[in-house]
């Protein structure tokens, strides 16, 4: 009797790739780090770990995110969601761009850098910059006592759990957790959302969890989508607002690891260039779930439609109507416009997933690229 047992297997708890587990892992994900930051009632966040007093929140005039990669796409939503909520002024930066640029920081600056490492250099440099011309650095990262937990004045540590992919998923996701909580904590301090709508988005989170695990349920409806579109090397995202920033993470997660050459759009600025580019065939994902801006992107798929892209539009389960528009669709459970990034996102992983298994990629060690970039 011989039974074929190594490390690395049992790792990976019954699933072919880190990658698949990871995503898998996401619901635990998003209770870990939500966890202990809601009050008893779940009405209201806490957030305990911060050094910073309500007067420094207060005196925040504005606000720097820095990250490199999927972090810095998770910075992306973090600026939709902090300056929808907290009303404060947001950039979001490249950190290997924003150590060059002679950013204007003051004392009044408070700046954000998102790492899942903790040990990414440009963004270490980033943060050590920010912290020489005065700022206060708010960390948002994966690893405790990693040297940007260590050196920045306060953290918020994502309960993702280790990530060993090379192609970043619930951490991620566990980022977008983190600027929900950290964005709602800012407008409880400042007084710029009412009670209720507090509640109302923190019961919408406490639902994220169990609305993963239903797309995840139906994981197999992307295979087909994405076996067809490992035959192209080309293709496009589109989405507007918070579907633009997930359709730059969706297609960056495509590129690591398919290694298909994709462009992610802010759909109203096709008509700008990219649409020369739109052919017969050519797969477009089309994501749809901010209902103020459906309309606007559902005539934006009109416009690839009429020129013979093959579109698969991610939208909520209640605007199945696009199905006449489109040639496939995901659907996502409803929620809040505002948290919808957290589960749009899922389906584009898996999507990723799928397309470089067809390719018969190394899914979870893709070429060219570490999992941790040490050197700048
Ligand atoms: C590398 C990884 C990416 C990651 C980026 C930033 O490029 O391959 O997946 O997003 O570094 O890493 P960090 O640890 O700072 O989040």
């Amino acid at each position: 009797f011989h039974v074929d047992w190594d490390l690395v297997t049992a790792e990976k708890a019954g699933f072919d790739h880190f990658m698949l587990k990871e995503i898998y892992e996401q619901p635990k994900a998003y209770r870990d780090t939500m966890g202990a930051r809601l009050n008893d009632e779940g009405t209201r966040v806490v957030l305990p770990e911060l050094k910073m007093t309500e007067d420094d929140i207060r005196a925040i005039r504005n606000i720097h995110i820095v990250a490199c990669g999927t972090a810095y796409h998770a910075g992306l939503v973090g600026k939709s969601v902090i300056e929808k909520l907290a009303r404060i002024p947001v950039e979001t930066d490249v950190a290997s761009e924003y150590r060059y640029r002679s950013p204007i920081i003051g004392k009044d600056t408070l700046v954000i850098v998102v790492s899942q490492s903790g040990e990414t250099a440009d963004t270490l440099a980033a943060l050590r910059e920010a912290q020489r011309c005065g700022a206060r650095v708010l960390a948002i990262t994966n690893v405790v006592g990693s040297s940007v937990a260590r050196e920045a004045d306060d953290v918020i540590t994502t309960w993702a759990g280790p990530e060993i992919a090379v192609a970043s998923t619930k951490a991620y996701t566990s980022q977008l957790i983190a600027f929900y909580l950290l964005g709602i904590y800012m407008a409880q301090v400042l007084g710029t959302q009412e009670d209720a709508a507090v509640a109302e988005l923190l019961t919408a989170m406490q639902a994220l969890p169990g609305q993963v695990e239903a797309i995840l349920e139906q994981s197999e409806v992307l295979k087909a989508f994405a076996e067809s579109i490992a035959k192209h090397d080309n293709l496009f995202f589109i989405g507007r607002g918070l579907d633009y920033a997930v359709a730059v993470e969706g297609s960056l997660k495509l590129k690591e690891i398919s290694y298909i050459h994709s462009e992610a759009y802010a759909a109203g600025e096709l008509k700008h260039g990219t649409l020369a580019l739109i052919e017969e065939g050519i797969p477009v994902i089309a994501l749809a779930t901010q209902e103020e801006l459906f309309e606007k992107t559902a005539s934006n798929i009109k416009e690839v439609k009429a020129r013979g892209a093959h579109v698969l539009g991610v939208v909520n389960e209640d605007e199945l109507d696009l199905r006449k528009s489109v040639d496939e669709i995901f659907a996502i459970p409803k929620t809040m416009a505002l948290l919808a990034p957290a589960l749009a996102v899922v389906p584009l992983q898996l999507l990723s997933y799928y397309a470089s298994l067809a390719r018969g990629n190394d899914v979870d060690k893709p070429r060219n690229l570490a999992k941790s970039v040490t050197v700048e």
